[in-house]
């Protein structure tokens, strides 16, 4: 894939928002019949939320631009100012959506570890606040799946149930950040409703593996969906139109997703070629879905901003994660010769000394 602005020839692997839409999506769009969604009446919107929700096995979905909305819209259903929200220390919600738990709710955010993707039922429940008055309520827990910042690691549908159990018996809403739910469900071959069974809420983004140029939703019951419409209007996620952008969410999900099994074959391939090199450090039995964390042994921050500088010069384009590792996320326009570039570059890299 080339870049529109560099005359290098780039691997994208920044993320699985890179892609461009499909021929068969701008058809689509072309197509595509239009109403105003925010009068409720864009045929194509209302059919991807039906879709949606069938697909979640949820009674109902909203489509919103983008997954931070989605996952706003999931605090602000269940957290109520001072209220405490238990989340994720590396969750998308936590570190990368500007403070909204916060800044637009008045939660007060409890971030939990979760090394392997999912932090235990226990560690969950022991973070409840009991009823005292020096304590914020407890009200919502937040998990992702799959995580990203762990690696697009997956959650395991029983330790799930457990801690969604544990929700209940506490009176806590449960709502799960599945901006890549379909990855996960692929990756255990199982129907993406099982993986969102006790969740209040669910995120889905159609922008990432599913290759849709925006968009994404926020899922649950009929009811929390109606009150969910007031706070798109508050963030200002009502698009009118947004049936043009619906309709790729349609084709993508008409078409299935077994293509992200490809996707994850590719990112176990690179995370075995990056381990093979000296001065290398990547756990390939790690990687599950699509998203490979390289680490250099023995660096320091300023030699992950090199690295980055100096792949981009080869052609491979990934993201430093903050001075601490280098992310590689394979997608639709990631192919194996981009995986080959890739450990090629990275090996002369390694040889160079870098
Ligand atoms: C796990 C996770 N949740 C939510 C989001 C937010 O999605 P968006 O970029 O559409 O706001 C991302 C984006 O990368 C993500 O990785």
């Amino acid at each position: 894939m080339s870049s529109p602005k560099s005359t290098v020839p780039m691997h994208d692997f920044r993320s699985d928002t890179v892609t461009r839409p499909t021929a068969e999506m701008y058809d689509a769009m072309r197509e595509a019949p239009l109403g105003d969604d925010v009068f409720r009446d864009d045929p194509t919107v209302l059919a991807l939320e039906a879709e949606t929700a069938k697909l979640l096995g949820t009674e109902a979905a909203l489509f919103v631009p983008t997954g931070t909305m989605a996952n706003a819209i999931g605090v602000g259903l269940s957290a109520r100012p001072g209220n405490e929200v238990i989340l994720l220390e590396d969750g998308h919600t936590y570190l990368f959506e500007a403070g909204g738990v916060s800044r637009l709710w008045g939660a007060h955010p409890r971030p939990l570890a979760a090394p392997e993707g999912c932090p235990t039922p226990a560690a969950v429940e022991a973070a409840v606040r009991r009823d005292d008055p020096h304590f914020p309520r407890t009200s919502l827990v937040c998990l992702e799946n799959t995580h990203n910042m762990q690696g697009g690691k997956v959650i395991a549908p029983a330790r799930f149930a457990e801690i969604s159990a544990m929700c209940r018996r506490h009176g806590l809403r449960l709502h799960l950040d599945g901006a890549r739910l379909l990855n996960a469900a692929v990756a255990l071959g199982l129907p993406a409703a099982d993986l969102t069974r006790g969740a209040d809420t669910v995120s889905l983004c159609f922008s990432k593996g599913l290759g849709c140029p925006a968009g994404s939703a926020i899922a649950g019951t009929a009811r929390d969906m109606q009150e969910a419409l007031r706070l798109r209007k508050l963030l200002g996620g009502g698009m009118r139109q947004a049936g043009i952008l619906a309709a790729c969410g349609l084709v993508a999900l008409q078409n299935g997703f077994a293509h992200l099994a490809d996707d994850h074959r590719r990112a176990r391939a690179l995370a075995e070629g990056l381990a093979a090199l000296p001065g290398v450090t990547v756990t390939p039995k790690r990687v599950e879905t699509n998203i490979v964390f390289v680490e250099v042994r023995g660096s320091d921050p300023a030699r992950y901003r090199q690295l980055d500088e100096a792949l981009r010069a080869r052609g491979v384009w990934a993201v430093n994660i903050m001075d601490r590792r280098i992310r590689f996320v394979t997608h639709r326009d990631i192919g194996d010769g981009a995986i080959e570039a890739a450990i090629d570059a990275v090996a002369k890299l390694a040889r160079e000394g870098i």
